[in-house]
């Protein structure tokens, strides 16, 4: 079907989220929208998918307005989304997310029992590559999996438009191409896509027609031809460097040293088997490998939210492995997480607060027991400008944070303080073009003042390009560390298990 947004105009207290605008999708098209972090994005989406009301303008579906009073309206009209903050309910399992979520307006809504839904994500799951057990429950899952979920989801419902808003963000690159596939099916079949995604690659693999957004406002179109640098000057305004600069790190002690460290799950499932490693104080040592591999594991044991079955974790020079999270954040150990929403903020606290969120107690921030206010206000300011967070004030609550923003905030609490390790674990997920740039930039300065630092992405470019060393995981183990420079070759099989020499040797030949 033909969909038409006209004239979109949704505010939020003084802030004009979407200013009049006009975008057309046609039957069967690929429709990428580009566009920075608080572009608005994510607010044109959620108006078009009943969840806001429009200030002003209207939605054409076949060239006839209609009025959506909830989400539920719009499914009703054939329209699907996927949304950047998932939308699942923690307790429930997979089945009953995906059948619980159709809606009461659904034809299907109330003939669909557990075990037709079993059904549904298993044969779904099955043709998108997606590794999903139907009975697990979403607060167990990582977020990978649970974007999956969504997808599932709302692939299900057989959507005539399918509204996608960043559902690349947290899948594997096998996933992506994955999926971008699956986008090129739907829409030779008839289904409108609307796209949103901040990898340049991505938009220039399937989009039919790009639509770029800047404050609010849509500032042009480009053509599906254009390089990525074209695209990223569109989307940001200004020109981007996608490379990063920077010089061999000196020769320092070293930072961090781990030794024989193992986690075992409570299932007996050993996630991470015997890890050695050395950072230096002013190196980046990347850590590359699929998701799944223990490189969420490996951080949560440096930073002490899991506890090793074995092996030791040195600080400087200082046994660390047994201090708690608390004690480690003193001890100057920082970590940006995987999971931003679960485990790097507090969604309905300020983004002043949450920019001190493991400082508030520092004499910085605090005399005696009271906290200071002024100071705490002072600082997010400092840091809002300093970062470039786009917001509308530091006293909102951070779910009014577009999702890259969000991220912005978490960089910049982790880099405001003084550090000796720095564990960011997909620093620059969900970001920006232009804020990637300066995140990786910020990260070499970092190193540079002699903090070690463990790098770990699922974004091989990233991975390349800002480490000094290369640690690959596998199965919970180090398969082996190379330099940087290391073709991609080598490291992708590495990165499915062939140990180093070998990996070598097949490339020589
Ligand atoms: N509920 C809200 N209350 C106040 N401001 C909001 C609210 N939701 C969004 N905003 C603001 O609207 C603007 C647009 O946000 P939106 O989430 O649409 O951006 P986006 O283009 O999706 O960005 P990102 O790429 O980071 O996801 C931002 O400045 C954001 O802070
Ligand atoms: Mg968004």
């Amino acid at each position: 079907m033909k969909l038409e947004l006209v004239g979109i105009t949704k505010k939020f207290g003084p802030l004009i989220a979407n200013d009049h605008i006009n975008i057309e999708v046609e039957p069967g098209q690929i429709h990428a929208l580009l566009g920075e972090n608080g572009a608005g994005k994510s607010t044109l989406m959620n108006v078009l998918y009943g969840l806001y009301e429009p200030d002003e303008g209207e939605i054409r579906i076949n060239g006839k307005p209609v009025a959506f009073n909830g989400p539920g309206d719009a499914v009703a009209a054939g329209i699907g989304m996927v949304h950047q903050h998932f939308m699942l309910v923690p307790v429930f399992t997979v089945a009953e997310s995906v059948a619980l979520g159709y809606e009461p307006t659904h034809p299907l809504f109330g003939m669909l029992n557990m075990s037709e839904a079993k059904k549904i994500v298993k044969e779904t799951s099955k043709r998108f590559g997606f590794d999903l057990d139907p009975n697990a429950k979403i607060e167990d899952l990582p977020v990978g999996s649970q974007q999956r979920v969504e997808i599932v989801k709302a692939l299900s419902r057989k959507a005539e438009v399918l509204i996608l808003d960043e559902p690349t963000a947290v899948l594997t690159p096998a996933e992506t191409d994955e999926l971008m596939a699956i986008m090129k099916e739907l829409a030779a079949a008839g289904t409108s896509i609307v796209f949103i995604t901040h990898k340049l690659r991505e938009v220039r693999a399937v989009a039919d027609k790009i639509t770029v957004i800047r404050r609010g406002k849509v500032v042009g179109e480009a053509s599906p031809e254009s390089s990525e640098t074209e695209l990223a000057n569109l989307m940001v305004g200004r020109s981007v460097l996608l490379k990063v600069e920077k010089d061999p790190p000196k020769p320092a002690p070293t930072a961090l040293s781990v030794k024989n460290l193992s986690y075992i799950n409570d299932d007996g499932v050993v996630l991470v088997d015997d890890v050695d490693l050395d950072v230096q104080a002013g190196e980046i040592l990347g850590i590359a490998g699929v998701q799944g591999n223990g490189q969420e594991e490996l951080a949560e044991l440096l930073i002490g939210l899991l506890q090793p079955t074995e092996g030791t974790i040195d600080l400087n020079g200082e046994t660390i492995t047994k201090h708690t999270v608390r004690r480690r954040v003193d001890d100057g150990v920082g970590f940006i997480p995987e999971d931003r929403i679960e485990d790097g903020m507090v969604a309905d606290f300020s983004v002043a607060e949450n920019l001190v969120l493991n400082q508030y107690r520092s004499k910085k921030f605090s005399r005696g027991l009271s906290i200071l206010p002024k100071k705490i206000q002072q600082n997010a300011e400092k840091l809002r400008e300093e970062f470039d967070i786009r917001l509308t004030d530091v006293s909102y609550p951070m779910t009014t944070l577009s999702g890259g923003n969000q991220q912005k905030v978490i960089v910049a609490r982790e880099m405001s303080r003084k550090l000796s390790l720095l564990v960011a674990s997909q620093p620059t997920r969900g970001v920006d073009v232009g804020s990637i740039e300066f995140i990786h930039n910020r990260i070499v300065k970092e190193r540079d003042t002699g903090t070690g630092v463990i790098l770990i992405s699922s974004e091989l470019d990233e991975i390349q390009s800002l480490s000094d060393r290369i640690a690959v995981m596998y199965r919970g183990k180090i398969v082996g560390i190379v330099p940087s420079h290391t073709p991609n070759s080598v490291l992708g099989l590495m990165m499915a298990g062939v140990p180093m020499e070998e990996a070598m040797e097949q490339e020589a030949s």
